[in-house]
């Protein structure tokens, strides 16, 4: 059930993988599911260069799907991209952001911070990617926060756009990826028991600079939570930042997506 009664809110899913092995074959029923929640769009994200292919075939395949070009900070032993991977990718259709990059320091597998200088000139690359084309970047940061914002000023200088996807992080991260400009991307975590430090976060962001994601198939919301998200359940999310915000759940959905077009340079007439 939609967390909603009226069939009229609207909703983008702002970062998914629809080209993840769980959701091999099951893109018809996705789509459907998304389109009886009310979920118009989403942009499915790129996580490897050998992934690239399949991820651009979604979007070019599908009139409400957009995909992303680059690698994530977490993936290793995959093909390190050049600056003109990213580029050439960029300049395909359907292609409307650079990411998801970042820093991922949680898992260090007994390295030193100093050891993941390998991830943060993959980071620089990617920044450097979205400097030449105009693309936002779709950030990715964990337990690296300070590092991410610093290479963030140092390669951007104010001339990148972006958003923080997934975000767990603090007030203090919060404030300064706003005050770089990029939007915040609320997923399920959100309606999760223990995310109260979170809600406190989501709370605070403006409206007009929250975006809405699932990161699916990873952490569905609640009711869902554990099982395999969707796009369609970012309807979830989006109930639940109504709720923190004491607005209409169509409010948030409408901000939302103009949020989202606004970003990514898509107009609202090709919602389907
Ligand atoms: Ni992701």
């Amino acid at each position: 059930m939609p967390p909603y009664r009226n069939s009229t809110p609207m909703f983008v899913d702002s970062h998914c993988h629809l080209s993840f092995p769980d959701f091999a074959g099951r893109l018809p029923e996705l789509r459907a599911a998304m389109q009886a929640a009310g979920v118009s769009r989403a942009l499915t994200i790129c996580t490897t260069m050998e992934e690239f292919e399949q991820v651009h075939a979604l979007a070019t395949g599908h009139d409400n799907l957009w995909c992303s070009v680059g690698v994530h900070p977490d993936n290793e032993g995959v093909r390190e991209p050049s600056l003109q991977d990213l580029l050439d990718g960029a300049a395909l259709p359907r292609v409307v952001a650079i990411g998801e990059t970042g820093l991922d320091y949680y898992r260090l597998n007994g390295r030193s911070v100093a050891d993941m200088a390998w991830q943060r000139e993959r980071f620089r690359v990617h920044i450097r990617a979205a400097k030449i084309t105009g693309l936002p970047l779709v950030i990715h940061t964990r337990s690296a926060s300070d590092d991410t914002i610093d290479i963030l000023r140092e390669e951007g200088a104010g001339a990148v756009r972006g958003v923080f996807h997934c975000f767990t992080e603090t007030q203090a991260v919060a404030d300064a990826a706003l005050e770089m400009g990029f939007y915040i991307s609320f997923s399920g975590i959100l309606t999760f028991r223990n995310a109260e430090a979170l809600r406190d976060v989501a709370r605070k962001v403006p409206l007009d600079r929250c975006l809405i994601e699932t990161d699916s198939p990873y952490l569905a919301p609640m009711p869902f939570r554990g099982k395999t998200n969707q796009p369609a359940y970012v309807a979830h999310v989006a109930a639940e930042l109504a709720r923190l915000k004491g607005m209409d759940i169509a409010a948030v959905g409408a901000a939302t997506t103009r949020n989202f077009e606004a970003l990514f340079g898509l107009q609202t007439e090709t919602a389907t």
